[in-house]
């Protein structure tokens, strides 16, 4: 059966000249996310400004209105007026979280701690992923589940206004995991921990420092961290500007390096320290790139970020550099490609379980352009060539960065790579067929490339 939806659109990228101009990308989808989340947490207003509107987010907007929080866009102001903590109601109909894994598991967290029953479900991908990762914790503080043994959606919620605070040492390294404990942490009686040995974005915890709650991160002495909440504190809504979602500038950052003569900017970006591997590891591949004006929004950084066509050397990636570029590594396997020798890009086993089995889909994807890839368990290596073919169809598994990393592979491709479902770019960065072309990428709608 095939996997793709009906309204499947076909994209084709084909070999462009310059990638250039000053650009903004849309608004980081983890912390808007987060800020649609706390704000409906929180004791009154929440004004954001530059949330991503893209269908993971509006998927979390839904599912947080049809809890009873007021949740609207006015002019270009998204407001959420909170129900404060404990206060949302059962939702009406289903959760629908569409492609989004964040959003199901942070609001996985948010619901244990409310006496409501909610189903939650998701799409063909999003069906598949693990969610027993997010389950184990929560039901061990008291969260219960209709579907016993269910790992995966759709399931029925029910969560407790009695949630017991426990201390959770992350089996996997997943900021979406310690998110939800956290969550829920700030709904239980006492405090909650959560322990990490790998650090992962950090968001949840700087957002809730900045609206005003008390949450604590200290350095264990195996060299992990702790990040502790104290449960039933309220907080008050504040202002939110999201930045630019450094996962989405790297494709307008890769299409520079690869295609000739090129020079972008991009404005605005969010360079926490738990997101940018990707940069650093441009950086040690040779990359002309630069961050610019650094400066502090809402407490997280941001840089406008400079990238020009450079000519890659590959590297080896260390496994522990995994969680602060891990949506970044499809996009650096299609940079790989060009590079001048092997990239090996070590630890990513969490790569098998996002929006599709990103390993299998980047060496099948390489493969069938002409370029050399192959995946040696867990580890991924990529083999520069001077030239890449292309001329190929490449399978998205409705995983938006998959398509959007083969379209970029495709401007400096010798023939067109047409990617089988560009709609799915929706999820996470609409703008990007447009953004594209105005910088210079050719890009169109038709589908002409043959193998797949
Ligand atoms: C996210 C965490 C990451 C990342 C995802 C967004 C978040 O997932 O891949 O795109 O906002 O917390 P994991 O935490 O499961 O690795």
């Amino acid at each position: 059966m095939s996997e793709l939806p009906a309204a499947a659109k076909p994209l084709t990228s084909r070999n462009s000249g310059a990638i250039h101009g000053t650009f903004s990308v849309p608004g980081d989808k983890s912390i808007s996310h987060r800020a649609l989340i706390l704000g409906a947490l929180a004791e009154g207003r929440t004004e954001i400004t530059g949330l991503l509107e893209s269908e993971d987010i509006l998927c979390t907007a839904r599912a947080l209105q049809n809890l009873g929080a007021h949740v609207e866009k006015a002019r270009s102001i998204w407001t959420v007026i909170g129900r404060g903590l404990g206060g949302l109601t059962s939702p009406l109909s289903d959760l629908d979280f569409g492609n989004s894994g964040t959003g199901a598991r942070l609001m996985m967290g948010v619901v244990a701690g409310h006496p409501i029953r909610a189903a939650f479900t998701g799409d063909v991908s999003l069906r598949k992923r693990p969610m027993g990762r997010v389950l184990d914790p929560l039901k061990r503080m008291g969260l219960n589940i209709e579907e016993e043994g269910r790992n995966t959606l759709p399931l029925t919620l029910h969560g407790t206004s009695n949630l017991v605070p426990i201390a959770y040492r992350l089996p996997v390294p997943s900021a979406q995991v310690k998110s939800a404990v956290l969550l829920s942490g700030l709904l239980a009686s006492g405090g909650t921990s959560v322990i990490e040995s790998e650090k992962t974005r950090d968001h949840t915890e700087k957002m809730l420092a900045y609206f005003g709650a008390s949450v604590s991160s200290e350095s264990t002495t195996e060299g992990g961290v702790r990040i502790s909440v104290e449960g039933r504190q309220a907080f008050k809504g504040k202002p939110v500007v999201v930045p630019g979602d450094p996962s989405s500038a790297a494709f307008l950052v890769a299409a520079a390096i690869l295609c000739p003569g090129s020079d972008v900017l991009v404005k605005n970006v969010l360079i926490n320290p738990t997101r940018t591997g990707f940069y650093e590891t441009l950086n040690e591949m040779g990359a002309d790139l630069s961050f610019e004006n650094e400066r502090e929004l809402n407490g997280e950084k941001v840089a406008d970020i400079r990238a020009k066509t450079s000519q890659l050397m590959g590297v080896e990636v260390p496994a522990e550099r995994a969680p602060a570029m891990i949506d970044e590594y499809p996009i650096l396997a299609a940079l790989a490609a060009f590079a001048r020798g092997e990239t090996i890009m070590s630890g990513l086993a969490e790569l098998r379980v996002k929006e599709s089995d990103r390993l299998a889909a980047m060496v099948a994807g390489l493969t069938v352009c002409g370029a050399k890839a192959e995946a040696r368990g867990d580890t991924l290596v990529v083999t520069g060539l001077s030239r890449v073919r292309g001329g190929a169809t490449i399978l998205t598994h409705m995983d938006h960065r998959i398509a959007m990393s083969f379209l970029v592979l495709g401007l400096a491709a010798e023939e067109p790579v047409t990617v089988d479902d560009a709609s799915i770019i929706a999820t996470s960065f609409p703008e990007f067929p447009h953004l594209m072309q105005q910088a210079g990428a050719v890009m169109d709608e038709s589908a002409v490339s043959r193998r797949n």
